[in-house]
């Protein structure tokens, strides 16, 4: 073979290869791509702020509320702030009452120069008839990463939830909504004004296709129509995204024949309860959803993490209704943008994943910490003067489960956390010193979902002979007592307790005296998911980790419920008792990923 000849060959196939590169090549990609609780998905691509996307989901009564996830290459997502980030904004969620309440299902959008954030603060009673304390409100700012240029919350009046802002092409402004279910299942719209809250009459303009709660509307305006997207079925396993369009923003809205347009009901898939869409273009033009999902399989079990965020590529031929790819785990879709972690804010990537923090002087709580409500700013001090390199902790009358799992009280719960992102992982701190002299004073680690949903395990002072006590783990029966046995039963002696709460059976309590050795030493508390369905509450000396001892494993059932998704933090409390209380002085705070299951 004549060099002319190889050469001319070698051009062939670099040339082809160059000429293909042209149609850059469908991308594969790994769903959730918001691991953990973030639900209720809303995202938008803004090419005036560099091109980027920006997500928003739900956080009912967490605090910081109302994350915000930002991305250059939809692959890399990063938490920049959070909407709701100051008491003053929305003074209300200090009172909402129960467990379910808070912010639901925010729509996020961009209309020239401003982003606008439209939601409810739901205050749920039990039987869910009583939507008065129901407030819908709109937040507005210039800067998403720079958390304070969001204003305070702009209130209107609509008897119901979900609710989003669409600008049509004449200038008017309109508010859809879905009005509550139990007054009649419907999606409503006002003109509105957004600046003060004005709304008109509300209609209603389309009832869904005949599932349960029709809710979380989007209007979409394309090629002459008005595209209504919304969910139905409700939240669990019949959850569906359906459609319909009209010439009229107004409606009437006719129904797609192929609704539902996704949904992973009646299937086996890993992932289910896919609902709750929103749409969006990215800079090629190509179209994507995100929706809401639970990682349970049909059989909806052990999805701790609760209701994730996950996308799919659409296609939407003009004239026609989208067509969504069906979900899993590892997706393939349109070309995606260059790799890009050049995102601007303070908070982690979502794909990082680990948590390796000293609580050192000069620091502040990191952004995807997060409380249950508004926490009392007093109650944590990072590097106090008295303990450097510890976070201090002061207790809160209340404990996790507070008053019946209701109203937490103007106090607050002293509670902090970080969403629990992988199926496997290990999550431990070191409690560095607890002196606590009240009964019931309790210091400890929680996989908290909400009030009626978390298992604990801490160290609690308790008389000696405490009923239920039983003999630690791996050590011989405490001594009999020496001294007089009345004295003795008022002796407080420091516990290892683990209580769970759930409106489901969860185990019997442990409890147990620290073995003697362990008194005054800095110990290591940890919750490990060892597989998919169970966690280990393990405890142990900080600097002699083989003497660790595993209290309890237990079924994750107790927190795989509901909306929101298990939060791990550290707790501390007097459990209703007297007087202040030690602070329990927590150090290295550590969360190590160790696999997600997607299929
Ligand atoms: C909270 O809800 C419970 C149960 O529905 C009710 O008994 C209680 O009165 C409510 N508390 C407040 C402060 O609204
Ligand atoms: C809110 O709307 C309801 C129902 O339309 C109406 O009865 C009520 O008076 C309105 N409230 C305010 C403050 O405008
Ligand atoms: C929705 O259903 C109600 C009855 O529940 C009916 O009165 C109304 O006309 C329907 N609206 C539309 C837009 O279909
Ligand atoms: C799932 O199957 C049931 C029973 O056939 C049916 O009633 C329901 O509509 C289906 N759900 C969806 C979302 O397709
Ligand atoms: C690329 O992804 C899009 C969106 O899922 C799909 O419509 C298209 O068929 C894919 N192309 C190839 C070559 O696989
Ligand atoms: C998970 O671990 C628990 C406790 O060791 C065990 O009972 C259970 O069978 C395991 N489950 C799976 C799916 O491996
Ligand atoms: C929480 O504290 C209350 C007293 O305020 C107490 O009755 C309850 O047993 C405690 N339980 C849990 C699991 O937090
Ligand atoms: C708190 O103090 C009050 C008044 O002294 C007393 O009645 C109550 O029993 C105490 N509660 C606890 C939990 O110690």
């Amino acid at each position: 073979m004549s060099p002319p000849i190889v050469s001319l060959l070698l051009c062939l196939s670099v040339c082809m290869l160059a000429s293909l590169g042209h149609a850059a090549p469908n991308s594969t990609y790994y769903n959730p791509i918001l691991p953990g609780f973030h639900p209720d998905p809303s995202c938008i691509f803004v090419p005036e702020h560099d091109s980027t996307f920006f997500c928003a989901s739900s956080s009912f009564n967490a605090f910081p509320g109302i994350p915000i996830h930002a991305s250059k290459d939809l692959q890399n997502w990063k938490l920049i702030g959070h909407v709701l980030n100051r008491r003053e904004q929305l003074p209300r969620l200090a009172e909402t009452n129960r467990s379910t309440s808070g912010i639901w299902a925010p729509t996020l959008r961009y209309n020239k120069g401003t982003f606008w954030l439209v939601t409810t603060l739901v205050d749920d009673d039990r039987a869910q008839t009583d939507f008065s304390r129901w407030d819908n409100i709109i937040f507005k700012g210039k800067d998403p990463y720079d958390q304070t240029s969001w204003s305070n919350a702009i209130h209107f009046n609509f008897t119901g939830y979900d609710t989003e802002p669409f600008w049509d092409a004449d200038g008017k402004v309109y508010i859809n909504g879905a009005h509550a279910w139990q007054v009649g299942p419907e999606i409503q719209q006002a003109e509105a004004n957004l600046d003060t809250g004005e709304v008109s009459e509300w209609r209603t303009i389309w009832n869904g296709t005949g599932g349960l709660a029709p809710e979380g509307p989007h209007i979409y305006h394309r090629d002459g129509f008005y595209y209504l997207l919304a969910a139905e079925g409700g939240t669990g396993l019949e959850h569906m995204v359906t459609m319909a369009r009209s010439k009229s923003v107004n409606g009437p809205f006719e129904s797609n024949p192929g609704n539902p347009v996704l949904t992973n009901s009646n299937t086996t898939s890993y992932f289910q309860t896919i609902g709750h869409a929103d749409l969006f273009q990215d800079g090629s033009g190509n179209w994507w959803a995100v929706a809401l999902s639970t990682r349970s399989g049909p059989n909806y079990v052990n999805y701790p993490m609760g209701r994730e965020t996950i996308m799919t590529p659409v296609s939407w031929p003009a004239g026609k209704f989208p067509v969504f790819s069906p979900v899993k785990g590892e997706m393939s879709g349109w070309p995606m943008p260059a790799a890009s972690l050049d995102i601007r804010g303070a908070g982690p990537l979502i794909t990082q994943g680990d948590d390796d923090i000293t609580f050192a002087p000069g620091t502040s709580l990191p952004m995807h910490f997060t409380h249950w409500r508004f926490p009392n700013p007093s109650s944590f001090t990072i590097s106090p003067p008295e303990a450097p390199n510890t976070l201090r902790v002061s207790p809160s009358t209340l404990n996790l489960t507070a008053l019946n799992g209701n109203y937490a009280g103007p106090t607050g719960q002293s509670f902090v956390g970080r969403r629990q992102q992988d199926t496997l992982f290990t999550f431990s701190v070191t409690l560095q010193s607890f002196s606590p002299t009240n009964a019931e004073s309790e210091a400890g680690v929680s996989a908290f979902l909400t009030q009626n949903h978390h298992l604990d395990m801490g160290i609690v002072l308790l008389r000696r002979g405490y009923p239920g006590t039983s003999s630690f783990p791996g050590h011989p029966p405490p001594p009999a007592p020496i001294t007089d046995e009345a004295d003795d039963e008022e002796e407080l002696v420091p516990h290892i307790r683990f209580r769970g709460m759930s409106y489901i059976p969860v185990p019997k309590p442990v409890l147990a005296p620290l073995p003697r050795a362990w008194w005054g030493r800095p110990l290591t508390l940890e919750i490990k998911a060892a597989n998919v369905s169970h966690y280990s509450f393990s405890v142990g000396p900080a600097d002699a980790r083989s003497e660790m001892q595993t209290i309890i494993t237990t079924s994750n059932d107790a927190v795989s419920w509901g909306f929101t998704g298990t939060i791990l933090g550290i707790y501390a409390t007097s459990n209703g008792g007297n007087g202040t209380g030690a602070p329990g002085y927590f150090s290295k705070w550590q969360y190590l990923p160790q696999g997600q299951f997607r299929d």
